[in-house]
């Protein structure tokens, strides 16, 4: 069975263009519930440690240097099949290959800066979460 949570992040270039409030909007009215949010400006060492399974990768610097560049929002959203449904919300990776309507089409511009992070797998979304969240910070 598919778990009911995942993790996002508005990401900095995102915050900075006031994308916050229809970002927002966008994922109420898709019918997820905000189960714990917070308002934060990672570290490069904090951008690291989340990105680390990227940390192969040729983009992987240039990545967690924009992640720590501003303040982020961090979200464990809930719904149904979450991870899944987040997925097709925000739409693929690159927002030129965005679905027309998703979150990254309307508000990313590069693979970099492609407005938000969704987990993609179940697994992660517990993992994802904990980074960011203690048990009191969450509702349930
Ligand atoms: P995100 O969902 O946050 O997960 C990893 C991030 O790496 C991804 O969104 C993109 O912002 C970024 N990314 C993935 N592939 C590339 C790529 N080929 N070049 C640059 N950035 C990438």
């Amino acid at each position: 069975m598919s778990g009911n949570k995942t993790l996002t992040m508005i990401k900095p270039f995102a915050v900075q263009k006031a994308y916050i409030g229809p970002i927002l909007a966008k994922i109420n009215e898709a019918g997820f519930k905000i189960i714990a949010m917070k308002y934060l400006q990672l570290s490069l060492e904090q951008a690291k440690s989340f990105y680390e399974v990227h940390k192969e990768r040729p983009f992987y610097n240039d990545l967690v240097t924009f992640m720590s560049s501003g303040p982020i929002i961090a979200a464990i959203l809930e719904k149904d099949n979450a991870v899944e449904e987040y997925r097709k919300l925000i739409g693929a990776t690159d927002p030129a290959k965005s679905a027309q309507g998703t979150i990254r089409a309307l508000y990313g511009t590069s693979l970099e800066k492609n407005a938000v992070h969704g987990s993609d797998s179940d697994e992660n979304a517990i993992i994802e979460s904990d980074f960011f969240f203690s048990k009191i910070e969450r509702l349930f």
